[in-house]
């Protein structure tokens, strides 16, 4: 085995996990650590503890050639390393500002472990100036790089990433963190590490605002009859637009672009500058939530109390066990508030007692039993399994087939047939 650079990542989260797989894949020597006894348990027996494809088959692959391993400490991860990344979660905190406690915790823990000259890299998404703070915590170079991996893409993302951003007042040491990289073959960005913490932000954010602004497309499209699919058709071959992230849908959700708009908003207001523009993209997610609650119950008979609702899908977007801030949920819960009986179903939700983020709904071992006795029913997250259902079943054991498709998942015509009363989001 060709020894590789001594790479630390703390943290084996859905970060974390794919980032330090793929430092390992190309070639460093990775140690990984992780302070949760269950997760690690996990680990150390090849299983991860999450949905992703195809995590588990590389993980496996470079465990076994001797490139990664994991351990329990920060502290121990980071002996004999020359860079460590920090891959921890920063929630969003009460006011809108991300929660930095996470990272704080791991620079107090490594501070006084590093080897001298060990470069720390940050990879959680943190308010610009934190590096600076992490300077002063941990008393080595801090430099930022931040992570543009989506869940149930991240090993694709990690390995074959756009671009790699690295950002430090050191522009050797950003080099040097960039030519970890270099295997990808990405274009290299080297900032200062207040502009790359920006790039993070804005990054998400824009991609937000393009899915607030399809969304909104598709609200109006339904008012005066135009087809949002066929819109996006044109909207996309020009290429100044492209196709991506321009599917309507419930809204956004996950655990990046909630907090990390209201993040952006809140760096704005504190630097003198009111962010109108990304608030409104906030709000119109939050209407788009709410379009889906007032079709499902239009289709309910105009009435939720009393009735019974389906839901198909709770994370928030296929691909992944997520349900932070999903929209699958905040929808459920919705739904519940408003007197309805929700039954839902969703492929990584087992049956059986509701865990908090889901009480009040009943959950189901599927997607048919959850439509049982129902006036309508909600298909919210796009898992593939929904295409493939007996319909004609789905119909016979509904009080009412009425379904609102807000992923555009179904085919209305098909469905008509059955005789369904269908409404998808933005087309006919
Ligand atoms: C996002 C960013 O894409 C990634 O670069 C960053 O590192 C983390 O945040 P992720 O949270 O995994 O990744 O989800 P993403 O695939 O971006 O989807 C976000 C939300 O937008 C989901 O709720 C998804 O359903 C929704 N979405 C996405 C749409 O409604 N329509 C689309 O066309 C694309």
């Amino acid at each position: 085995m060709t020894p590789g650079v001594r790479v630390a990542v703390v943290g084996a989260g859905y970060v974390g996990l794919p980032t330090a797989a793929a430092l390992a894949t190309f070639g460093h020597d990775v140690v990984c650590a992780e302070r949760d006894e269950a997760r690690l348990a996990a680990l150390a027996s090849g299983r991860v503890p999450f949905l992703e494809d195809g995590l588990g088959g590389l993980l496996a692959q470079v465990v076994a050639s001797g490139k990664l391993r994991f351990v329990r400490g920060a502290a121990e991860a980071v002996r004999g390393a020359e860079f460590v990344f920090v891959c921890v979660g920063t929630p969003e905190g009460d006011d809108g500002a991300a929660d930095l406690s996470f990272v704080e915790e791991v620079a107090a823990e490594i501070a006084g472990e590093l080897e001298p000259g060990a470069i720390v890299v940050n990879k959680s998404t943190v308010p610009v100036g934190t590096a600076a703070e992490l300077e002063r915590i941990t008393g080595t170079t801090v430099v930022s790089n931040p992570e543009f991996l989506r869940e149930g893409t991240a090993v694709g993302d990690s390995l074959h990433p756009d671009r790699v951003v690295v950002g430090a007042d050191d522009r050797r040491a950003a080099r040097r963190v960039g030519e970890l990289f270099s295997e990808t073959g990405a274009p290299l960005i080297v900032t200062d590490t207040v502009t790359a913490e920006t790039i993070k932000y804005a990054s998400n954010a824009f991609l937000a605002m393009k899915l607030s602004f399809v969304n909104a497309l598709a609200a109006l499209c339904e008012l005066i009859g135009a087809d949002v699919r066929d819109v996006v058709l044109g909207l996309g071959y020009d290429r100044r637009i492209g196709f991506d992230f321009l599917r309507p849908g419930p809204g956004w959700g996950g655990s990046c672009f909630p907090k990390d708009t209201a993040a952006l908003v809140r760096i704005a207001e504190d630097a003198g500058y009111d962010f109108a523009l990304l608030r409104a993209a906030i709000a119109a997610n939050h209407e788009a939530h709410a379009r889906v609650v007032r079709k499902v119950e239009e289709l309910a008979g105009g009435e939720l109390a009393g009735r019974t609702v389906g839901v198909w899908g709770l994370t928030f977007k296929a691909g992944t066990d997520d349900r932070r801030s999903s929209p699958a949920v905040a929808i459920a819960r919705r739904l519940v508030e408003l007197g309805a009986t929700v039954r839902a179903y969703d492929p990584t939700v087992p049956p059986g007692p509701s865990p908090q983020d889901l009480s009040g709904t009943v959950l189901c071992a599927d997607a048919y039993d959850a439509c049982r006795g129902a006036s309508a029913v909600a298909l919210l997250t796009e898992w593939e399994e929904f295409r493939g259902l007996d319909f004609v079943k789905v119909h016979d054991v509904m009080a009412s087939a009425a379904l609102v498709d807000a992923r555009n998942l179904l085919d209305p015509a098909a469905l008509r047939r059955t005789g369904f009363t269908y409404a998808g989001v933005g087309r006919p």
